[in-house]
């Protein structure tokens, strides 16, 4: 297969015998090998590369994108963040003057992310670059250069203007593009794989080293990218990256904005998509708690079949959820608001890090009174499930620390999590009761927020 895009601002077309060859691999094999290789697996950012298409610029993890991802996009690799002339970008400069390398593997994604962020705008330099790892300079001349350079325009050989018509050929229906177009082929191929970002099927790829015969990229079905207002909530297309979905949230559901600040890093957000976050039915996603809190619906879709379930009973048991053979997600639907919504993740780390436990409550009050309750945790068992007998232990009691305490054991009923490398089982359940009690002291205003912690 030929797949089209620009590279460094110049069109190529690479000829693809493995379609879930990735990104990084291709580079490397074309020469450019300022892209490097650490982790191979979405958690180092040495492979950072910049990627433009109509959703904006992004830095993405090119260890993590498979070729057809790139059809019709921009790519840029640090090779090309100078300009053809050899004119430094103004965070190279920048890198240079404030000492922000040192042995410098890190220090091609690094300054990816750096000017990707440049581009955009942006100046949560902290957030930025939570997912590009520097063994050796340390972070604060890193910060230095990229706050000397963040009030530069953006250079010219910057703007890459997304091609058109620039797509792959692609026998079969491998890159739908539309809803429709995925829903007519499917069925009749229940056997592929569909890949939306990558960033699980990545790693079935590069650490499993697993083949997949048939595939299906679904990222240039914009249809699966939107989100909608219905008369009663919001519907958020499957293809909606975790990036977008956050900035998104910021306005409606604050709360669960902030859980994904904690998801993964921006060149993960930036690929990954709620509906994979769903579809992949990990037990400690962090997307699937936050919305069974909210009460959030799935849409689900055969052919020209559509059905609607709650999203708690899409989980199933452990990596088994209720979808047929040929039927995807399509969306998910959240109520409007959900004001009294709080998520904690627990993980080792504050940023880029998978949650030992999720924590999602949902508890409204009439008056003193516990009137609903929703709970939800990631962690806790082998799907993100509902704690339904610490909620009933709760309906109809004063909202109290007495109340919570005295529903806790109940919490030893919904429950019997395992020990791994995560967390002991013991460590689980005790989290997930402090998480309880913590809701609490928020919703008292009593509690400090850890970002609110500075030296
Ligand atoms: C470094 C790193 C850090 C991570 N950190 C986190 C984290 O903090 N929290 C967290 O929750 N996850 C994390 N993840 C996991 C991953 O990023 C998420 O699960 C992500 O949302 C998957 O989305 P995707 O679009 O990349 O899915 P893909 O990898 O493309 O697909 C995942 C699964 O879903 C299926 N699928 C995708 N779209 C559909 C659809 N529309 N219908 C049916 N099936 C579909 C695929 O076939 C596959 O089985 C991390 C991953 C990496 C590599
Ligand atoms: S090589 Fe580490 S994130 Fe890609
Ligand atoms: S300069 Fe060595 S890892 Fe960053």
């Amino acid at each position: 297969m030929d797949i089209s895009f620009l590279l460094n601002g110049e069109t190529r077309t690479a000829r693809i015998t493995d379609p879930t060859q990735s990104v990084l691999d291709w580079l490397r094999a074309q020469g450019l090998t300022g892209t490097k290789e650490g982790c191979n697996e979405g958690d180092c950012g040495a492979c950072t590369v910049i990627v433009t298409d109509d959703s904006g610029v992004r830095a993405l993890n090119a260890c993590l994108m498979m070729m057809p991802q790139l059809a019709g996009k921009a790519l840029r690799t640090v090779e090309g963040i100078a300009s053809p002339e050899g004119v430094l970008h103004p965070v190279q400069s920048a890198m240079i003057e404030h000492h922000g390398s040192q042995c410098g593997f890190c220090t091609p994604g690094i300054v990816a992310s750096l000017a990707a962020a440049h581009c955009n705008g942006r100046t949560d330099h902290d957030d930025i670059l939570a997912g590009n790892l520097c063994r050796c300079t340390g972070y604060a001349p890193i910060i230095r250069a990229a706050v000397a350079a963040q009030d530069a325009p953006v250079p010219d050989w910057m703007h890459d203007t997304p091609p058109t018509g620039l797509l792959a050929d692609l026998p079969g229906g491998f890159l739908p593009q539309s809803a429709d177009d995925l829903a007519a082929w499917y069925p009749a191929n229940p056997d592929a794989t569909l890949i939306a970002g990558a960033t699980d099927v990545g790693l079935w790829v590069t650490k499993q080293l697993r083949s997949l015969p048939k595939v299906a990229f679904l990222g240039h079905c914009t249809d699966l990218q939107t989100i909608t207002e219905t008369e009663t909530g919001y519907r958020i297309g499957a293809g909606v990256t975790i990036a977008a979905l956050r900035a998104w949230a910021e306005g409606p559901h604050p709360a669960l904005a902030s859980l994904l600040r904690r998801f993964a890093s921006e060149q993960v957000r930036q690929a990954a998509t709620i509906g994979g976050n769903i579809a992949n039915g990990s037990p400690i996603g962090d997307g699937p708690p936050a919305l069974i809190a909210m009460g959030a619906t799935l849409t689900l879709r055969r052919g020209d079949t559509q059905r609607e379930i709650a999203l708690e009973d899409f989980f199933l048991d452990y990596r088994k959820q209720d979808r047929l053979p040929g039927e995807f997600v399509e969306s998910v639907t959240v109520p409007k608001s959900a004001p009294d919504l709080a998520c904690y993740k627990l993980s080792k780390r504050f940023d880029q890090d998978i949650s030992a436990v999720c924590g999602c409550f949902n508890i409204t009050r009439s008056g003193s009174t516990i009137e609903s309750a929703r709970l939800a945790f990631g962690g806790m068992a082998g799907i993100p499930k509902r704690a339904t007998e610490f909620e009933a232990a709760l309906l109809g009691q004063p909202f109290t620390e007495e109340t919570i305490l005295a529903a806790l054991p109940a919490l030893d009923a919904d429950f019997a999590p395992l020990s791994d490398m995560r967390a002991s089982a013991t460590y689980r359940r005790e989290t997930a009761r402090a998480m309880a009690l913590r809701y609490l002291r928020d919703a008292s205003g009593e509690a400090t927020s850890v970002l609110e912690v500075s030296a």
